[in-house]
């Protein structure tokens, strides 16, 4: 009988899996025990990517154990990324839904290729059932694709501190329109969600990578509640053509960290800052939010500290005055995007209102100073510190600038 018992305990699991229109089922799977691996993995952090010990930290040790166990099977890089999405999918029930841009056939194929080790598919259900909500996704994508993805390609995620105090700065209306134009890993939309709660909204997230949205529409799908409407687009923000032109005018709320400074020769339509000689993708990405938001509707996005106080941008800060009123500017330290991006680019929150009439009206700014971010700055290697966003999110005077109406 014992000896019985020892040969079905080594039996390998089976998991296999079928597409039907992007909805996934799963045909067998033999019971999966959640103990501890059958064999103690050699982990060591040399040669791995920093980012499982910053402000968002996924687990060391799971991502060594992950990243060892999956490089067994040769499954790396963008497909070990798409075995740990789909073990999320394929367990947390809540998020079954029909995906436009998650790989979720792609994913399921990496996902066979270690479905019968219970050792991997301990790991993976460890991660899953530490963050259900799939917040560390993002994380986890960065840490699969590592330095390839962020350097030069101005692709990096803004730490989820940050996000956070951003969305806390967008005042919440019932049914109100949320995009993010460049979503990259959807924490803007997924501190958007839970600023929001109860209430409901419509989330509108794009990027011009469409594994990205994948991504974001993924993390969603699992963190979002149901009165939460999600709609996703994978467009160029600056083609004039492109389909986001249909929610011209109609968005309550922008919550965005575009691609800085990027010299732009030709736009389809050029607006009026980049009409003024201001050849950039940051003019470009004011004039095109200009064009989405409703008249009263709220941009709160990070733009490069030259922008507000260099002379050069003089022009460019008066023009915008005309059709924006300035809530407000939260000047961050130098280094925040030092891990993600591998950058020390400065970078301000900034906050603007689109005017409602040509009439100038009288507003209240604030200008506010965050020396810390809940983070180490400059630092691959510890975790967690100070945050005066939180200070400054919360301040009654910011909040009385942020409800102002129009
Ligand atoms: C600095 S990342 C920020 C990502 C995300 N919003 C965040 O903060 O985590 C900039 C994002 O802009 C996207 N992007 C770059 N050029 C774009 C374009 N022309 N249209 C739409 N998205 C673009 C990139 O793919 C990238 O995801």
């Amino acid at each position: 009988m014992a000896s019985k018992r020892a040969i079905q305990a080594r039996k390998p699991t089976t998991v296999r899996y079928t597409i039907r229109k992007h909805r996934v089922s799963r045909l067998k799977e033999d019971s999966v025990p959640n103990g501890a691996m059958s064999r103690p993995l050699q982990a060591s952090l040399n040669g791995l990517d920093g980012l499982n010990q910053r402000e968002q930290p996924i687990a060391a040790a799971a991502s060594v154990a992950l990243h060892n166990a999956l490089r067994r099977y040769g499954v790396e890089g963008e497909d070990a990324f798409l075995v740990l999405a789909s073990r999320y999918l394929d367990t947390q029930k809540a998020c079954r839904r029909d995906f436009s841009f998650f790989p979720v056939e792609r994913g399921f194929a990496a996902l066979n290729i270690v479905a019968h080790d219970k050792q991997v598919l301990s790991i993976l259900d460890g991660i899953v059932a530490g963050d259900p909500q799939g917040r560390d996704l993002a994380t986890w994508y960065q840490f699969f694709f590592g330095r390839r993805f962020r350097e030069g390609s101005g692709k990096f995620f803004t730490p989820r501190t940050i996000a956070a105090a951003m969305a806390r700065l967008l005042p919440v209306q019932p049914g109100a329109i949320l995009l993010d134009p460049t979503c990259g890993g959807g924490t803007f939309l997924c501190e958007a969600s839970r600023r929001w709660g109860s209430t409901p909204c419509r989330l509108v997230g794009n990027d011009v990578d469409r594994m990205l949205v994948g991504l974001t529409e993924l993390v969603l799908a699992l963190s979002a509640p149901a009165h939460h409407d999600l709609e996703f687009s994978c467009f160029n923000l600056y083609d004039a053509d492109a389909e986001l032109r249909n929610l011209r005018g109609k968005v309550h709320g922008i919550l965005a960290n575009p691609p800085f400074s990027l010299p732009l020769e030709r736009v389809a339509k050029p607006g009026e800052l980049f009409g003024l000689g201001y050849r950039n993708s940051d003019a470009l990405f004011l004039d095109v939010c200009l064009d989405l938001l409703a008249p009263g509707g709220s941009l709160v996005c990070l733009l490069p500290h030259s922008l507000i106080v260099n002379s050069e941008f003089e022009q460019l800060r008066r023009s915008a005055e005309r059709h924006w009123e300035l809530c407000g500017v939260v000047t961050l330290p130098e280094g925040v995007f030092y891990l993600t991006g591998n950058t020390t680019t400065r970078a301000d929150i900034i906050q603007l209102r689109k005017k409602a009439g040509r009439q100038q009206q009288a507003h209240k700014a604030f200008f506010a100073n965050a020396p810390t971010v809940g983070f180490p700055l400059n630092s691959r290697t510890t975790y967690f510190g100070e945050n005066s966003l939180d200070l400054i999110a919360g301040d009654p005077r910011v909040l009385e600038c942020i409800n102002a109406t129009a």
